[in-house]
């Protein structure tokens, strides 16, 4: 029955990460890299919340757009993040930042519509926009530091571009994009009437003190659409629970489509996030600081070359110089070395020739990763030599 079907959705394909993570796992002893997801689990504390939440019956339907006690929390504590006077009616709970991402592209791409991203991208972003019949247009920055050249992006727009994403700190580089690059973004957008989605997901996890954002800019409120998700600072990937926030019609105007797809989410799920916000996420962020640091030495020690990251849990790993494609190098890396990676081509690089690895993975399996990379490049670099 598969001839019946909308066509649009045999057109996916399975996420490459999750194949490799799948593959990896029928695997005895293979040491896996590949999952961006906190090892931690969920504090006592909103675990707590959300038992008494169930033992308060909020188990009835929520309103499609979030509680409003949520929305309130979540308005506050982005409000002081950011400078911002966003109100609880621009707030939408979304089933993680995968579901609100989905719920923008539905609600603002019609068929023909361009959308730039800076290339690599993280992975869900392609096949939304392409469901929707718009066009991703990539916007290649692998040759300025990862960071935004005006001429280069101003070269992709047309009368058609609609929509931009930008993801800082990046999966998969853990780049922080800069104020030049962000300054860039904004005059292009005003210029032109562009929407800005500023996948803030890993905003909590940037190492410097002070870093520079969209989603503090007033100028650019009634373009910007922020998504953020409780998944990576709290270790909440399980609840599915995450936010949009956008100028009062724009959020009117996706929660239109929200409300459709889901719903809402989960009662008492919203009620125990209200105390993750009042969680301090400062010693995970200095835990992940001090495993990047110890990280990237042993690249150092091994001279595997890779992308400096300022946030995340990510590092993009070069291996260009081994003459094999991103796929080639990650099976080989599975099957002889037993170490899982992702290819870095699944985040539709413009050059194959990087793999990513999650330090988000328990301390053990990280530095033993890192140490199984390093036989597998050294005898790589061996047999080349030879
Ligand atoms: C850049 C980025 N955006 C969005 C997501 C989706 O996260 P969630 O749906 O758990 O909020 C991820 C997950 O890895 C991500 O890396």
């Amino acid at each position: 029955m598969l001839d019946r079907v909308n066509t649009e959705v045999l057109k996916f394909k399975k996420s490459g990460i999750r194949k490799f993570a799948e593959a990896a796992s029928q695997i005895p002893g293979v040491v896996s890299l590949t999952i961006g997801e906190p090892e931690f689990n969920t504090s006592d504390l909103i675990k707590g919340a959300a038992k008494e939440a169930l033992d308060d019956n909020h188990t009835h339907y929520p309103s499609g757009q979030g509680l409003l006690s949520l929305r309130q929390a979540v308005a506050a504590f982005e409000n002081k993040q950011c400078n911002m006077d966003y109100k609880a009616e621009e707030v939408i709970i979304t089933n993680g930042s995968t579901e609100g991402l989905a719920a923008c592209f539905l609600a603002l791409l019609n068929e023909g519509d361009e959308v730039i991203i800076p290339q690599p991208m993280y992975v869900t972003y392609q096949p939304m926009i392409e469901y929707c019949k718009a066009k991703l247009v990539p916007l290649d920055i692998s040759s300025s530091d990862f960071q935004i050249d005006e001429g280069a992006l101003r070269a992709l727009i047309t009368e058609k571009t609609k929509l931009m994403v930008i993801t800082s700190p990046n999966n998969p580089t853990g780049v922080v994009l800069n104020k030049k690059s962000l300054d860039v973004i904004k005059a292009v957008a005003l210029e032109h009437r562009i929407f800005v989605i500023s996948d803030d997901v890993y905003h909590q996890l940037v190492y410097a003190e002070h870093f520079d954002k969209l989603s503090d800019d007033v100028e650019l409120r009634h373009l910007l659409i922020v998504a953020q998700s409780f998944s990576k600072p709290y270790a909440m990937t399980g609840w599915r629970i995450g936010y949009l926030l956008a100028d009062a019609p724009i959020a009117a105007h996706i929660n239109m489509i929200h409300s459709y797809l889901v719903t809402g989410i989960s009662t008492f799920t919203q009620v125990a996030s209200i105390k993750a916000l009042n969680e301090d996420t400062s010693q995970v962020r200095e835990l992940y600081r001090q495993r990047l640091i110890r990280s990237m030495q042993i690249l150092d020690d091994y001279k595997i070359d890779y992308v400096k990251p300022e946030g995340a849990f990510y590092i993009f790993i070069k291996i260009g110089e081994f003459g094999m494609d991103s796929e080639t190098f990650c099976n080989k890396a599975l099957h002889t070395y037993k170490i899982a990676l992702v290819p870095g081509i699944y985040f539709n690089t413009s050059k194959d020739e990087y793999i990513r690895i999650s330090y988000a993975v328990k301390e053990n399996d990280l530095y033993e990763g890192l140490r199984r990379l390093g036989v597998m490049v050294k005898e790589l670099r061996d047999e080349k030599n030879r």
